[in-house]
């Protein structure tokens, strides 16, 4: 039999079948704490891109709820400067207009029954006048001591209830709980006020397109998936480093510190999605029980000591300026324990990833910003060349460039041009600014757009954010009994020397990215 190669034809693809993105419902979005930064920054001018992008309907409302004695209007200056200074896409005129027509604002506190009575009239009268068709979706961009009386609020004024016809959605931001204690208890206020279907939890990290693409990477080539596993790979690491230090956050940060704040969710989002298995298709579901399946695998190893390590940015000198240590920020006490760097080794018990360590770390006041999936692999059993040849030979690597330089690079000895058999490292990259002409979304606008259209693949569940504390609490645990404080570090270093010091002990050392 005569074998041939043939190209593969999709029969599907034409132009006419490109997928077309959906437009959100006819909806409103109420955001709580619509005066922080978080807001400001991201939700505001995610909503204007969405609308720039032609993804959110005609019928579309925005409504603002806090405690300035703001009108409409002066709600909607601040949504126009936060889209003036934030928003990726060019300002429009017409958009702006017509999101201005939707945008309201509804003054009060969070245990005021007067204000919730006027939520309730306002969202009455946009369904009425806009024909958002009593499809609401509740953003808490507020500290988690504010959800229990927000989320019973809602409920109290009939803000909750079933409808046939229409949805409601409470969307709760990270962090969920301070440890497993606090967010199974979170959990039990929550899950008494709002079906499961209808909470989202967002992890904004899932969000960004160079995450997803981890998905796409593994399980839309041949070329990878086949060296994803102990056979293969030596360890994997997994870095989130910020250049900036706490920015004006010690209310947030103080007492939380860098652990709770990313390495908790973030970080252990981007191994579950580095690590899983592939899920039978990208439903909800499916993708959610790889995940959690993982998580439950995965552990750090019993001596803590050994294989963790945690870091305070000390004062000194960064890209030429003078900056503050974490514990002369305004507003951290000077004796402050909270740390700003934080790294850990996860094992992970299963077939695929017995004996591969995954490193996880994250700082402030790192060199620079970089969030990155470093998977190395193990050196050829046998190198027919000399010692010398190889002297300059790494091992191989994929790293996944998350942020802010998105893309992938590949890692691998290449013949050095010349009469000797020299060879040395070189690197194959791919760029997203390269190979694709449209900028990527913000993580926002995904996550806000599938709020509205009620796709949940994106938001972990409570079983997540349960099993990641399980995972992190033994170290919190571990850092709280010692008695002394978070080891110092300069700005615009890798963190503490006990960082490096912990890879040493496994016989390797950290990427500098
Ligand atoms: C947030 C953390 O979740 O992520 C912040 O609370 C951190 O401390 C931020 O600065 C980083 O997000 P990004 O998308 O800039 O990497």
């Amino acid at each position: 039999m005569q074998s041939q190669q043939r190209a593969f034809v999709n029969p599907l693809r034409s132009a006419e079948d490109r997928r077309l993105p959906r437009i959100a419902d006819p909806s409103a979005l109420v955001i709580f704490g619509v005066t922080g930064d978080l807001s400001r920054k991201k939700l505001m001018p995610a909503v204007y891109d969405l609308a720039n992008r032609g993804l959110l309907p005609p019928g579309f409302a925005l409504v603002g709820f806090a405690r300035r004695e703001w009108a409409d209007q002066d709600f909607a200056r601040v949504v126009h400067d936060a889209v003036q200074e934030h928003a990726r896409t060019e300002f429009r005129e017409e958009v702006w207009e017509q999101l201005l027509e939707g945008i309201r604002f509804v003054s009060g506190d969070f245990d005021s029954d007067e204000a919730f009575g006027r939520l309730k009239t306002t969202l009455g009268e946009l369904d009425r006048e806009r024909g958002t068709c009593g499809n609401h979706a509740f953003y808490l961009s507020i500290p988690p001591s504010g959800f229990e009386p927000v989320m019973r609020q809602l409920k109290r004024h009939g803000l909750a209830e079933q409808v046939p016809g229409s949805w409601h959605r409470v969307v709760i931001e990270k962090p969920f709980g301070h440890d497993l204690e606090s967010a199974r208890e979170l959990d039990a206020v929550v899950s008494q006020l709002f079906k499961p279907q209808e909470v989202f939890r967002i992890d904004h990290y899932l969000g960004k397109e160079t995450v997803q693409n981890i998905l796409a990477m593994r399980f839309a080539n041949q070329l990878f998936e086949p060296l994803w596993n102990n056979n293969h790979v030596s360890h994997v690491e997994i870095t989130m480093a910020e250049d900036i230090g706490i920015a004006g956050r010690a209310g947030y940060f103080d007492g939380i510190g860098i652990a709770r704040d990313v390495m908790q969710n973030h970080l252990l989002q981007l191994l579950a999605l580095a690590a899983m298995e592939e899920p039978t298709n990208f439903d909800a579901a499916q993708l959610r029980t790889e995940k959690q399946k993982v998580l439950a695998a995965a552990r750090v190893p019993a001596d803590l000591a050994r294989h963790t390590a945690r870091g305070q940015y000390a004062p000194g000198w960064q890209g030429g300026k003078e900056v503050r240590g974490y514990r002369q920020e305004e507003g951290v006490p000077d004796d402050s324990r909270t740390e700003t760097f934080a790294a850990m080794r996860v094992d992970i018990d299963n077939r695929r990833w017995a004996g591969v360590p995954f490193y996880l770390r994250t700082g402030k006041r790192m060199p620079r910003r970089v969030t990155e999936v470093a998977l190395s692999f193990k050196r050829p059993p046998h190198l027919p060349f000399t010692a010398t040849d190889t002297a300059d030979l790494g091992t191989n690597a994929l790293v996944l460039r998350i942020q802010p330089d998105e893309g992938v690079t590949l890692r691998f000895g290449a013949k050095v041009p010349g009469t000797q058999m020299e060879i040395r490292d070189v690197s194959m990259d791919f760029g997203y600014g390269g190979s694709f002409t449209e900028s990527s979304p913000e993580a926002y606008e995904r996550l806000i757009l599938d709020v509205l259209l009620g796709e949940p693949p994106l938001f972990p569940l409570q079983e997540e954010v349960e099993l990641s504390w399980r995972i992190l609490d033994p170290v919190l645990e571990h850092w709280a009994e010692l008695p002394e404080q978070p080891e110092q570090y300069a700005p615009g270093t890798w963190g503490p020397r006990s960082a490096d010091e912990m890879l040493a002990r496994d016989g390797l050392a950290w990427r500098r990215p």
